[in-house]
Formats: structure tokens, sequence, C-alpha cells
């Protein structure tokens, strides 16, 4: 590290408390400090580059520095950066809610927008709740859940999430929800079969509880932080039946999957499928802004509508619709049109595919599985602090890889070329030699 990058490090560890991390372990192994990034590299203070294989945490679309979001983010700060969305709004909010609704599942048209995605979680919990509540239904009160689902860290969040590390520190405070069997197979278990039984368990849990459930909260295709797991969209297909025969809400949690991560616009178009409520975030801005959203339906809405003030959904964040957030969105979505980037992504995938072929055959990876823009396989002989460890040696060889476990993933930008993604895998393989 340069006395510039070092300097950098220094100064974070001592005034910024980092997310997701012991700080003790920084003692050892401080912080990257980043000079600068574009396209998708990152680039340290003495000039090395470092290819984001997890597009920073799984926002980034289009790269760092993306030429035309940088223009209509410059466009819009000479315009309006931010008001208040209650009582006004603005161009970029209403356009884009107009945009999202006719680009979701159909039946989605009003935005409700917030900042990042553990909030749409909570707005649209909240939202279901209420929504049974105004129309007399308070005993539906509680939230079923998938094993190994994630749906961020704030308490509401964190009380429908299933990731152990994250949740155990703080379980006393958390309201417990019924857990179902995930759709997804681990360990090689048989997909059909995992897939049943989770479609059973649900099935029964709803034929016993309907009357104090509100909602069953999923990520579709893939469950994310819990390891990659993938599953098919018949699972999708059944439970949005069971959930509408029952009078339970379906949230489709698409913030790490919307956007074209599994191959479509969003995953719940590969069941043809509309929810009650979609929660989008992360890519919504290409990875430049905070900004979330949750779609809902009439009938939701409905529920809300009344004279009596309080049957109104009367959440906020201050930053609601932030319009620098909303020009950046729209930019995205520019790009996806221009671009025909679902098509484009369709033979990336395939091409990715071939190029991971090495990977694939490499007699320490198991479960090789990808779903569109995402790849992911288990390490065996993984050993102690394995994540750790092969992130940093990962870091070494240039690219930027954030293990789950023993579950390496893929999941770059769309913009990565098919030379870098081989560089990727070989680096990956050079990694996998060295932990
Ligand atoms: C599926 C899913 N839901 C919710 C969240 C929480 O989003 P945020 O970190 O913006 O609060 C994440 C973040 O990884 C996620 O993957």
């Amino acid at each position: 590290m340069t006395a510039d990058g070092a300097d950098w490090a220094r100064r974070s560890l001592g005034a910024v408390w980092h997310p997701c991390t012991q700080m003790k372990l920084h003692e050892h192994a401080p912080p990257l400090a980043i000079a600068r990034a574009a396209g998708p590299w990152l680039y340290d203070f003495a000039g090395n580059r470092y290819l984001d294989a997890v597009s920073s945490w799984w926002v980034n679309l289009f790269g760092h520095a993306n030429p035309r979001i940088d223009a209509a983010l410059a466009a819009q700060v000479r315009e309006l950066s931010h008001i208040m969305l209650a009582g006004f709004t603005h161009r970029p909010a209403v356009v884009l809610a107009e945009r999202l609704a006719a680009l979701a599942p159909p039946g989605l048209g009003h935005a409700f927008f917030a900042s990042d995605g553990a909030s749409a979680t909570e707005i649209a919990l909240k939202m279901s709740f209420h929504c049974w509540s105004n129309r007399g239904q308070r005993g539906k009160a509680r939230y079923a859940r998938l094993a190994g689902g994630y749906h961020g860290e704030t308490i509401g969040a964190l009380g429908v999430t299933d990731v152990a590390l994250f949740r155990e520190a703080y379980a006393p405070l958390l309201r417990d929800q019924p857990v179902l069997p995930s759709p997804a197979a681990r360990d090689g278990a048989n997909p059909q079969a995992a897939l049943d039984a989770a479609l059973a368990a649900l099935q029964a849990l709803l034929d016993e509880r309907a009357g104090e459930i509100a909602a069953l909260i999923i990520e579709p295709l893939v469950q994310g932080a819990g390891g990659m797991a993938m599953y098919a969209p018949r699972y999708l297909a059944r439970a949005r039946e069971l959930t509408a025969q029952h009078d339970v809400h379906l949230i489709a949690d698409e913030i790490m999957t919307g956007f074209g991560r599994t191959g479509t616009m969003f995953a719940c178009e590969q069941a043809a499928i509309s929810p009650d409520f979609l929660c989008l975030s992360k890519g919504i801005t290409g990875g430049y802004l905070p900004l979330s959203c949750v779609l809902t339906t009439d009938s939701v809405f409905e529920a809300f509508y009344a004279d009596d003030a309080a049957q109104g959904f009367l959440h906020s964040h201050s930053y609601t619709g932030n319009a620098l957030a909303c020009a950046a969105a729209l930019a995205v979505l520019d790009i996806f049109d221009e671009d025909r980037v679902i098509a484009a992504n369709r033979e990336r995938a395939s091409r990715w595919r071939a190029l991971a072929g090495p990977l694939v055959d490499h007699p320490r990876v198991r479960g090789f599985r990808q779903c569109g823009m995402i790849a992911a396989f288990e390490v065996d002989d993984a050993g102690p602090a394995f994540a750790r460890r092969f992130a940093s040696a990962a870091q070494e060889r240039g690219v930027v890889l954030r293990p789950i476990g023993d579950t390496v993933y893929f999941m770059p930008p769309y913009i990565v070329t098919d030379d870098e993604f081989a560089l990727l895998v070989e680096r990956t393989l050079l990694t996998l030699d060295a932990v």
C-alpha cells in the first residue's frame, strides 16, 4: 500500500466503524483504500486495480463512473437535488414510479419509496399487517419466512431473516416468526424433492395458521446472503396460488434479484406471477445512490384510502424519493432499453458459463450453479475462516470476491467483458490453489 493508501486506512480505522466487520480483525489486515473506480475496476492509491466481481455488494450494474448515469446526475443536480415527498412531488419520482409499474409484473401500480433494502422490507411488512388490520383482520400479525432467507438487518427485517450469524446476537429482540423449509436444495440434495417438501410445508402452515399470517416473504429464485441457494420458478407459481387461496400476501424481495440479475428484469417473471408487494433496491440506481421502492396493488392501496388519517400509511424516511437517486434510476432504465440489456445478458450468461468451465472441473469445486448473471459454488476442504482468507488471497490477485461461508460467488457488473470474466476465472483458480 502507498503512504496515501496506508494513511487513509489508518484514519479510517480510527474514525469509521465499518459494516459487517469485526473491527479487531483489521489490526493485521487494514481495509483497502480505494482512490477511484471506473467500469468494473477499483483502483488503489498505488494504481493497482481490482475487478469488482461482487458489484460492490450487488448494487453496481453498468460499471463505476458510467458516463450516462454521471450525465443524468449532473443534469439533475442543476434542477433539484432533494425535497421531501410529503406534500410535494417532482418529475423524477413520478416518472420513475410510472416506469417501474410498467416494467414490473402486472398490477403493481403504487410505488412507495425509501432509501435502502432493509427499509423496503420494513415497509412491505408494515403495509401488509396494516392492510389486513384496516380490513378488520388484526389477528394477521405474523410473517412466514424461509430457512436461509435474508431480508436486511433492521429489527423488523432481521425478524424475517434466517441467517444465524446476523440474527443470533439480537434474538431476544426478535419476534418469533414461522420458518418454512427452503425450496433450494443444499449439499447435493435432490432439487425436486426439496422443492416438493417446501411446498408441502407451506401448504400445511397455511391450512393451519393462515388466520394469523399476514404475508409470506421470499427471495425469488436465489436466496442471496443465505449462500446463493437457487431454486426453480415452480415454487413461486405454487406459492402464489397457495397464498392467494389462503388470503395471505406474497412479498417478493427482489432487492438482490431485481434489475436483471436472474436473467429477466425481475425474477417473478420467470413464474409469470405478480406478488402483492415487490421490494426493489440495490441495482435500482446502478450502484450510485441509496434508493429503494416497494410496489404494490390497487387492492392494498385501497385498504388505506379513507377519511381517517390513522388508516393511512404514516411511514416515512427523510430521503424518500430523493430526486438525484430517482434520476440515476431513470438513467439505469434508459440503459436497459437502449442497450437491450436483458437480451444481451442472455447471451453473456451462456458465454460466462462456458468460460467458467475450468472452475466447474476443479477438484475442490462442488455444486457449481448459475442463475442468469449470478454464479456460485462451494469449495471442499475450506478450513477455518475460509471466507476471510479467500477474500484476502483474491484481493492480492486483483479480484474482489467475498465468499459466504464456503460458498464463492460471482455477481459482477453486466459490462464485464468476456476477457475480464476469463481473467476472473483464472484468478479464482489461482486463489483456490493458494487457500
Ligand atoms: C434479498 C435482500 N433483501 C434485503 C437486503 C437489505 O438491503 P440493504 O443492505 O440495502 O438494507 C439485501 C441486502 O443484501 C438483500 O440481499
